[in-house]
């Protein structure tokens, strides 16, 4: 085989799904190479199949690619088509058989060991070079999560009109994607916002500042959901519930947070809505910072020690 050519790994069944959902999607045979393939978009966001075949729901695809996915034998972000069903295909008919990813099993696992994922391939301000350790999350799997917890809100809060309370700064961005999806969906919703804060730098005071910003009228006697970046210790939001049942008696409460990290104690606070579970690293960007830093990137990274070490007094 030359250099060129992708190299191509055949999976068994794992899934446990009947052969006949199974045999289709093997017999794309996934293949992963270090490139892109010329034709198909990247394939990180949607799984595309060709030709579309009527056992493919989204459903066996989500399964199917879970379970590759946590078990570690493909980078998500590596696979691609195999040369033969990439060859009789174009890039319109790409656009045409894109898979609702919105079936996937929540929460999504991300595993303690290092994925091999690329830095280089993503967006970043070039003054963050050299501050992550590495890079744990994607924006294309944040993406399809964040659309899987859409669709199990659309289908929770159906026949009510939830208000959804943003924790700000750090949840803006999870809290932007979700509303777009809730919108596309057609479920109904308000939106408040409210500041807290307990970090100094990459550690928990414990000592949690609500500063306000909320509306209580508009929360009063509404079902509130919480939307939040990250649940650590817990401490945050185990504040912020009982202050907004005092304050609003809301008809119920609950958490929608795109990440949880995985510590030897259990949280003080629990989610309803969990999106990602993650190993305990101080991680950073898509709305989460560091000393106000790295919010303005669209993956989630772990930071390196370059980055705790930056004096971001230098870039104003
Ligand atoms: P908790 O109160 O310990 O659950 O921490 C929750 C809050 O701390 C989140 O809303 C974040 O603002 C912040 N936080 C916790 N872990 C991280 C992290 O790894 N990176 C950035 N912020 C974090």
């Amino acid at each position: 085989m030359s250099s060129e050519e992708p190299r191509t790994d055949r999976v068994s069944n794992p899934t446990g799904l009947d052969p006949r959902y199974y045999t289709p999607l093997l017999f794309f045979v996934l293949s992963y190479n270090t490139r892109p393939p010329p034709l198909l978009p990247r394939f990180t966001n949607n799984l595309t199949l060709y030709p579309p075949c009527p056992s493919t729901t989204s459903e066996n695809v989500a399964r199917f690619l879970s379970h590759l996915k946590n078990s570690n034998l493909f980078p998500l972000n590596t696979m691609c088509l195999s040369e033969q069903s990439r060859a009789s295909n174009t890039a319109n008919s790409a656009d045409k058989h894109m898979t609702d990813m919105s079936d996937l099993d929540l929460p999504v696992v991300i595993p303690e060991e290092t994925r091999s994922l690329e830095v280089s391939q993503c967006l970043y301000p070039k003054e963050y070079e050299g501050h992550f350790d590495r890079l744990l999350i994607p924006k294309d799997e944040i993406a399809q999560v964040v659309q899987a917890l859409a669709k199990q809100l659309c289908s929770d809060y159906q026949g009510t009109r939830p208000v959804l309370v943003c924790v700000l700064k750090g949840a803006s961005p999870f809290f932007q994607h979700l509303c777009d999806h809730l919108m596309q969906q057609k479920q109904g919703f308000d939106t408040e916002f409210i500041r807290v804060s307990s970090y100094e730098g990459t550690s928990s005071t414990g000592n949690v500042q609500v500063a306000g910003g909320l509306n209580l009228q508009h929360v009063q006697n509404r079902h509130i959901l919480l939307v939040e970046d990250i649940i650590d210790t817990g401490t945050t939001l185990s504040h912020l519930i009982p202050h907004l049942q005092e304050q609003a008696s809301p008809k119920s409460i609950q958490v929608a947070t795109l990440l949880k990290k995985r510590l030897p104690e259990p949280a003080k606070c629990e989610a309803k809505y969990v999106g990602f579970t993650i190993p305990n690293h101080f991680i950073i960007g898509y709305g989460l910072d560091y000393n106000e830093l790295y919010r303005d990137t669209q993956d989630i990274f772990i930071i390196s020690k370059e980055g705790i070490d930056f004096d971001a007094t230098t870039l104003n």
